[in-house]
């Protein structure tokens, strides 16, 4: 049985010209589930009337009625609101009822005088009903949002246009951000827009692989390759096929295999471990990192050649507190997560949610998901308050309270997209020894569009 707290507000209609059959069941279904608006009519003509604008939820219909029959009733009622429950009060014990009853899809038959308990019992399996599809329904859609780039801020706004632009190249993009901002959900969108959407993507924590291992696991082994090498094993990018490949935390990878991953990038081919065959790279290659690798390259950490490779394409994903619009959105995206799987239903105050827009967020959307999360499970009534959140997070607020938040001008955007693409174009440029066919080829762009934004970004 669903608890009343997670039970919604039940529209309940009773069409029944006996007075004291409407008064009847408006008080028994109150104490069952107080959450109710109630509505009843004697004559069907008028029930149906009201259906054609209201919304309801359980519908109680007489057989015998003015008017016509409590199926036809039925029948009409159904056209307007096609899901509800529909319970026939009937005097007849006629078996044939039931059966057409059942045809028309009828939920269940109450016998007159009304029993009490039948009556509960009824309700309680209407309800049970009307929370499984609820539930179906927020699982569904839980399924359709799981990788959902969610943000309406013009930053976002720009980087879902990067995506859908970026989607129709096999270049390799560069994606950056502090930690937790989404650099792998949107290696996932690049991928998932592009049109091997079916082929594997698969993502290397280049951070967690000891030297030892980072050959084999990229590039595969032959049988006897090394000892242990008892078979043969192919590596992530062959697995990948013409999908795509991450890797992550690309900042990490030492230098002696950034130089072989290079020429793997150049020549667009590489071997097994102990083998000599030449292997195809179909994958697409998108690399993220959270350091500042322009800096490594300066000093002498990252090679240049690589940076320069990887770094075809760019997509750069600001930190949360300078998108203050997207927090939101995404703490109640992860809030209705959290409310289906602990079986809640609760909402931020104003307070909290002003609290989360001022908040810093150093560990970015992941920061977020996880003080929703816990605040969703400290709350017991229906309001999440500032006393749930948990207590670093209001410790590291009063130690933020005399900043303001990082306000965003129209000008800071606009220098932003302009920075962005300024960035892209002139390593592009770099890298193709400034040929403009090839850059723009390389960028998803016409050449045309290539030359005005050189212009308009005074790019000699
Ligand atoms: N814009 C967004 N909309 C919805 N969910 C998001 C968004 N950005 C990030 N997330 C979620 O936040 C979590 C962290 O994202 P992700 O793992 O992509 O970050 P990351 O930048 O790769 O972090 P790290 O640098 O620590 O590897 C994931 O659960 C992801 O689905
Ligand atoms: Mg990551």
């Amino acid at each position: 049985m669903p608890s009343k707290e997670k039970t919604p507000r039940l529209s309940v209609l009773v069409v029944d010209d006996d007075k004291y059959i409407p008064q009847l069941i408006h008080k028994i279904l109150f104490e069952i589930h107080p959450a109710i608006s109630f509505k009843s009519f004697s004559l069907p003509s008028e029930a149906i009337e009201w259906a054609r604008s209201n919304t309801i939820d359980v519908a109680f219909v007489d057989y015998r009625l003015p008017e016509m029959d409590g199926l036809s009733a039925i029948k009409e009622l159904r056209k307007y609101a096609p899901h509800v429950f529909f319970i026939v009060i009937t005097a007849h014990t006629d078996i044939s009822i039931a059966i057409e009853g059942i045809r028309k899809g009828v939920f269940d038959f109450l016998q007159k005088p009304l029993n009490q308990d039948l009556l509960s019992l009824c309700m309680e399996r209407v309800l049970s009903q009307i929370s499984l599809v609820k539930e179906n329904e927020l699982l569904h859609d839980l399924l359709k949002n799981q990788n959902i780039l969610l943000g309406n801020s013009p930053y976002m706004s720009a980087i879902k246009e990067k995506i859908a632009l970026f989607s129709f190249s096999n270049s390799p993009v560069l994606i950056t951000g502090e930690t937790g901002v989404g650099k792998e959900l949107v290696a996932r969108h690049l991928h998932l827009s592009g049109k091997n959407k079916n082929a594997p993507f698969v993502a290397i924590s280049c951070a967690s692989l000891p030297l030892s291992l980072f050959e084999s696991e990229l590039f595969g082994y032959e049988k006897g390759a090394f000892s242990g090498a008892d078979k043969q094993n192919i590596g992530k990018l062959e697995f990948a096929g013409n999908g795509t490949v991450l890797l992550d935390e690309v900042g990490e990878i030492p230098l002696e295999i950034q130089v072989k991953l290079l020429r793997v990038l150049q020549e667009r081919e590489f071997q097994r471990l102990g083998g000599n065959r030449s292997v195809k790279l179909k994958a697409r290659i998108i690399a993220a990192t959270n350091r500042d690798i322009h800096n490594a390259v300066i000093e002498g950490t990252f090679r240049r050649d690589f940076y320069y490779r990887l770094n075809v394409l760019h997509i750069d994903i600001p930190p949360l507190r300078q998108r203050t619009e997207d927090i939101e959105i995404i703490a109640e995206h992860f809030k209705r997560k959290s409310c289906l799987i602990y079986e809640k239903d609760v909402s931020f105050s104003g307070r909290v949610l002003e609290l989360m827009r001022q908040h810093p967020w150093p560990g970015n959307v992941r920061q977020l998901q996880s003080v929703v999360e816990n605040a969703v499970l400290s709350t017991n009534s229906k309001t999440i308050e500032v006393m749930h959140l948990p207590q670093n997070f209001i410790q590291t607020q009063s130690t933020h309270a005399s900043h303001p938040p990082n306000a965003i001008s129209a000008s800071s955007i606009k220098s932003f997209k302009k920075t962005y693409a300024k960035e892209d174009i002139i390593s592009s440029l770099e890298r193709n020894s400034g040929n403009k066919a090839k850059t723009a080829l390389d960028l998803g762009l016409t050449r045309t569009q290539l030359l005005y934004r050189m212009k308009k970004l005074s790019i000699q």
